[in-house]
């Protein structure tokens, strides 16, 4: 899968987030947003995925060469697309069991037993360092931070889309819970091939993957791009050029 964007504006409540923000990313490729708080990374990975307050004025997305403008979330998600949220949101009363069912019957007509599905969720719980206890609760409910953040790379992990947006993969995180996440990431990037599409602050967690492209984005639009050798330049001298 190829994911274009193009010249893409965007408005939200009326104001234009996103102004004119061009990226090209192939299947298997890592790139990465960096950007000061407010730029619009999380409205430009929230479009991509077809959220209904993000308003496109200019500009497309396309799908192996197909806009996707016109389909929904859901539809997007069949193509192979997933969008890692920010914050995620907690749902009491929904099984975090049933909900990764539900999801993964919902993008994919592949045939799988239940035990195999068990032995995926736990194999790869065990693997984030998640504890088993948490397959049982709601989503997401009364769950820390880290968790949370956690639960949406298990989620991905069940998926397995061909285009990942990941939003701030490593907020809230610790040290270890950093390196357990990239781990996890690096590890189904290589299984799936996935594209992926990292939005971060802090170049931390930059250390444990190779990423091959540095997008910087503030104020709506990308402002620089290059290769690794950005990152260590915007720790130093922060984001302003
Ligand atoms: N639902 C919304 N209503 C009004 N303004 C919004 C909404 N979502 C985002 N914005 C505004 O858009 C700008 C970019 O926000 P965001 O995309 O979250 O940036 P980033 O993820 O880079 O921190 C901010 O000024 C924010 O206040
Ligand atoms: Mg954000």
């Amino acid at each position: 899968m190829k994911l274009e964007i193009n010249d893409l504006h965007v408005e939200v409540e009326g104001k234009e987030v996103v102004k004119g923000v061009s990226l090209a990313i192939n299947q298997g490729e890592l790139h990465v947003i960096m950007g000061p708080n407010g730029s619009g990374k999380t409205t430009l990975a929230k479009t991509i995925m077809g959220h209904p307050l993000s308003k496109v004025t200019g500009g497309d997305i396309l799908s192996d060469g197909a806009s996707v403008l016109g389909m929904k979330a859901n539809e997007r998600a069949k193509l192979g697309i997933f969008l890692e949220f920010q914050n995620p949101v907690e749902i009491e009363g929904l099984g975090l069991l049933g909900f990764l069912n539900t999801a993964r019957g919902a993008v994919s007509t592949e045939k799988f037993s239940f035990k195999e599905f068990m032995g995926e969720i736990k194999g790869r719980a065990s693997s984030l360092s998640l504890k088993e206890e948490i397959i049982g609760r709601s989503l997401n409910h009364g769950f820390s931070g880290g968790e949370k953040k956690k639960v949406e790379i298990l989620q991905m992990a069940l998926l397995k889309p061909r285009m990942a947006i990941l939003d701030e993969p490593d907020s809230g995180l610790d040290v270890d819970a950093v390196k357990t996440v990239a781990s996890n990431i690096n590890d189904l990037r290589k299984k799936n091939n996935m594209g992926i599409l990292l939005i971060t602050h802090y170049s931390r967690i930059l250390n444990y993957m190779e990423p091959q492209f540095i997008h910087i984005m503030k104020d709506g639009r990308i402002i620089r791009e290059g290769g690794k050798e950005l990152i260590s330049e915007i720790e130093e001298k922060g984001y302003n050029d």
